[in-house]
């Protein structure tokens, strides 16, 4: 530093330190707050697909079912679940949830959840499974319903889903 350069008092620089430190320790809390809030209220978010995952791509537009949160259809799309149908849901804006729609109970296919509901139910037998973690919550099915990681695109209008179950 030259002789005419004057360099800011230690006070100063450490209250900009405690500020940036501050901003910076601010910012990682609401981010850690709203991971966890979104890990409890919809799930693990999944990874981000790569061109080493074998993944299939739905086109969102062509169901208007799925426009709004909450929305949800059982679909088949081939290659995904053995050509089983499956369950997708919208979660929130921009992301959403693809379940087997294959009860594990006894192989009935599952209703479409309300909007709102917490539950995907299967009409046989009434089997309820949590939206969260596809596991079943009566005691009937042996297992959760298989989930898909599913990866809405930067516009919204598809989703690359995984073609293996988590
Ligand atoms: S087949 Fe689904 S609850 Fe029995």
């Amino acid at each position: 530093m030259s002789a005419n350069e004057t360099s800011p008092p230690n006070h100063v620089v450490c209250r900009r330190t405690a500020i940036r430190t501050g901003s910076l320790f601010a910012c990682g809390l609401l981010l850690a707050i709203a991971q966890a809030c979104e890990s409890e209220e919809l799930g693990p978010r999944p990874p981000a697909m790569n061109e080493n995952r074998e993944s299939v791509r739905i086109d969102v537009t062509a169901y208007p079912e799925l426009s709004a949160i909450g929305g949800s259809v059982v679909m088949l799309v081939q290659g995904l679940n053995g050509d089983s149908p499956v369950v997708l849901i919208r979660v929130s804006e921009v992301r959403m949830r693809l379940f087997s729609a294959i009860c594990t109970h006894g192989g009935n296919v599952v209703d479409p959840p309300e909007p709102g509901a917490s539950t995907i139910r299967c009409p046989r037998h009434g089997e309820e499974y949590d939206i969260v973690t596809g596991s079943p919550r009566r005691g009937l099915g042996s297992r959760p319903l298989d989930e898909f990681d599913a990866v809405l695109s930067d516009d919204g209008r598809a989703l690359d889903v995984s073609t293996t179950p988590r």
